[in-house]
């Protein structure tokens, strides 16, 4: 597995306190079968900012003591960007994408997406990057109104689902909400968002869970075929779902059946 999502790189946002801490959580994803790991930490103007050469400072430092420890995961920077007018100057200016890739990791205002939030998207896409929104299941307005992540979806931005979300870690509505995205396909990842406050345990739960309530091409593909192809810099299919449905009403009527079961337990 890949995780595309997390907050390891010591001392630079809400994340890991200690060289340590990051140490003893990416050998804890080892030995969980995470193989490779974008470190993605904040990165909002006026409250977790830094310049281009701090942020390549840390990651190369903590990157080599990893390297020395022999823990065997790939690493490779990256950035929770955000969003906010303008934003589109420093992703270009700083290079806040995943790894060396187009594809950029943006959030945003969880209790209400600003009015405009596609804006800074589209301005992101406009110069070539390709944002992935970040726990889209999280946002107040996707709950209340799932299809606000198809409309996004629609309009060429990616979309992220986090593992503890699956497993009802904040909440019911974040649950239901993040499974009725990844039945309709309408999620292209599934990260941790691990903040190194607890034991890395969400990710290998949630592969198991996807695997057996919808199927393991499912899990296969939003824990480790799209992380991968970050890597790669090649572009993910967005409506990959819908083809599989259109070649198997099977497939499309066992979801459906799962989501109104989980609806009604
Ligand atoms: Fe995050």
């Amino acid at each position: 597995m890949i995780d595309i999502h997390c907050h390891i790189l010591p001392d630079i946002d809400d994340g890991s306190k200690s060289v340590d801490a990051s140490l003893a959580q990416l050998r804890a994803m080892a030995d969980g079968g995470i193989t490779d790991a974008f470190l993605t930490s904040h990165y909002f103007r006026g409250h977790y900012q830094y310049s281009k050469d701090e942020y390549k400072a840390k990651y190369n430092t903590f990157a080599q003591e990893v390297a020395h420890q022999q823990i065997g995961i790939n690493l490779y920077p990256g950035f929770e960007v955000f969003l906010l007018p303008g934003i589109e100057d420093d992703v270009q200016s700083m290079g806040l994408t995943m790894g060396e890739s187009a594809y950029v990791l943006v959030e945003t205002e969880l209790n209400g997406r600003p009015t405009d939030d596609y804006g800074s998207m589209y301005q992101l896409l406009r110069k070539g990057f390709k944002p992935i929104l970040a726990h889209v299941e999280r946002y107040v307005g996707v709950m209340l109104n799932p299809y606000e992540a198809y409309n996004l979806m629609i309009q060429d931005i990616y979309l992220q689902l986090n593992a503890g979300s699956l497993l009802g870690s904040y909440g019911s509505k974040v649950e239901s909400t993040a499974w009725y995205l990844a039945e309709q396909g309408w999620a292209h990842f599934i990260a941790s968002d691990d903040h190194v406050r607890s034991s890395y345990e969400h990710m290998l739960a949630a592969n198991i869970i996807v695997s057996d309530n919808i199927d393991r091409y499912t899990a296969d593909l939003l824990f480790d075929e799209h992380p991968r192809y970050i890597i790669e810099n090649k572009r993910i299919q967005r409506n990959y779902v819908k083809v599989l449905k259109d070649n198997s009403s099977n497939r499309l009527n066992r979801r459906s059946a799962g989501f109104f079961n989980r609806l009604f337990r």
